[in-house]
């Protein structure tokens, strides 16, 4: 059991580096399957999310090797099988784009149902839907999503009902070498698309519309390999954002695309932040209280669902009733219990959270349920009164690198450490 233990209530003051995109970085691994020759990946986290995504890939016969901290080499051109490992791949989330990226280029592929944070039912069906449109069978069997098309791949338009990130990245994928065009319409216009349709234009693809809501990829009959650097994580910059807003204090960030955080600086302006934008660097600071407001989470351009728990922990610091509103996930609340441990006063009716701030929150022992709850429970204990140790951190640890050296650096009391789990079958431990 690995734990982190803040004595919260210090400013924050310093810089900090934000690092490779995960959600990028989860795309553009598997989408080397596509390439027709070895890929240098540069700025990649080195987080756990990566290092299963790797995994999967080198027990499926690809050559993966680590030529630097953040460098990773892959040549996935002798691949074994295009069957993914069951337990690897139900650990995590981003493990269904190896169904894109093997039909696309196998045209068969046979992947597990994902894992990923719990917010409730995750379904699936617009990737599907995608796949069955250009022309492949999908059938479930044993846990494993087994895919097919015989006769190859044929562009087409896809209307997706939702805007769903994963689909509109999986459909993307399988169309790359598909025979003619594919429309997607009601894309998901995250950065991280835009980043993976410049990575896969760089080996050769025909991608246009990334970033708006129509896409447009025109197949290609190869990918060549290539070197492509991942763009700094949007979500992670906004976490420490919301960590200085919350402590208070001067925080510069550092190596971050100050357009893809405007959603998040509008909401702590609101909050009596200041947040002065540079090239590639927001300084963020505050002195004075927090004041409320109100936030609804949508697709982007809109204020990220990935950054909610984050923002309600610092609303629980400012004075009055702030709402919030989750509307991407259908359950994504079940932090606020967490956060109750250590005073705040928050009352969840559905999608809709009212956070009665009182100004203070004090330190408690509470859990990382997921990964950005997780960073919410160590943002309340960085401004919180005395101490708050996070239990179950291996969730915020899938995505966030060196988040406790990044925090001490920044002057933060927070120290990780391994604990026994006192309640666990004594394995291996004389009784
Ligand atoms: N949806 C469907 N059917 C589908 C796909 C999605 O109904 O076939 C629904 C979902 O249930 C949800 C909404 O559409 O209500 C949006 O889901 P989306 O597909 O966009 O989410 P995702 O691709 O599974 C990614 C990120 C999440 C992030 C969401 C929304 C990755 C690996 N995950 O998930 O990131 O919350 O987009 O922005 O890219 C995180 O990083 O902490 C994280 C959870």
């Amino acid at each position: 059991m690995v734990q982190y233990t803040i004595h919260g209530g210090v400013p924050l003051s310093g810089e900090v580096n934000i690092s490779g995109a995960k959600n990028a970085a989860v795309a553009i691994i598997p989408a080397v399957i596509l390439a027709d020759g070895p890929c240098r990946i540069e700025n990649v986290p080195q987080i756990r999310d990566v290092t299963l995504q790797l995994e999967i890939l080198r027990d499926m016969g690809a050559r993966v090797s680590l030529v630097g901290e953040n460098t990773v080499e892959i040549d996935c051109r002798n691949l074994r099988c295009t069957r993914a490992s069951y337990d690897l791949s139900r650990k995590i989330r981003a493990s269904y784009y190896l169904i894109g990226t093997l039909l696309g280029r196998y045209h068969t592929a046979e992947v597990p149902l994902p894992g990923g944070c719990d917010f409730g039912v995750r379904p699936i069906d617009q990737h599907i839907k995608g796949f069955e449109a250009l022309g492949a069978t999908v059938e479930l069997q044993g846990g494993y999503v087994l895919t097919r098309a015989s006769n190859g791949l044929v562009g087409t338009g896809v209307y997706l009902d939702m805007v769903s990130v994963g689909a509109t990245i999986n459909i993307m994928l399988a169309a790359v070498l598909a025979e003619g065009q594919t429309v997607i319409e009601n894309a998901a216009k995250e950065p991280h698309i835009v980043d993976l349709a410049n990575f896969l234009n760089s080996m050769g693809a025909q991608i246009k519309g990334a970033g708006t809501d129509v896409i447009k990829v025109r197949g290609v009959p190869r990918l060549t390999g290539g070197t492509y650097s991942i763009i700094p994580d949007q979500i992670e910059a906004g976490t420490y954002m919301a960590a200085a807003a919350a402590a208070g204090g001067e925080v510069l960030i550092k190596n971050v695309i100050p357009k893809h955080l405007e959603c998040i600086t509008a909401k702590l302006t609101e909050m009596g932040v200041e947040v002065v934008e540079f090239d590639d660097a927001v300084l963020v600071r505050r002195h004075g209280p927090l004041s409320r407001t109100n936030v609804k989470t949508m697709p982007y351009p809109g204020f990220p669902t990935d950054m909610q728990p984050q923002l309600t922990a610092a609303l629980c610091l400012a004075r009055g009733a702030s709402m919030v509103t989750e509307g991407v996930w259908e359950n994504r609340f079940r932090y606020v219990d967490e956060l109750k441990r250590m005073g705040a006063h928050i009352t969840v009716d559905g999608r809709v959270a009212i956070v009665d701030g009182n100004g203070k929150l004090t330190g408690a022992p509470v859990k990382a349920c997921d990964l950005r709850a997780g960073a919410a429970m160590v943002i309340a204990g960085l401004a919180a009164e005395g101490t708050t140790v996070v239990e179950d951190v291996s969730h915020i640890e899938r995505g966030y690198e060196q988040l406790v050296g990044k925090l001490q650096a920044i002057g933060a009391d927070i120290t990780r450490e391994e604990e026994w789990d006192e309640t666990a079958f004594p394995v291996g431990r004389s009784v």
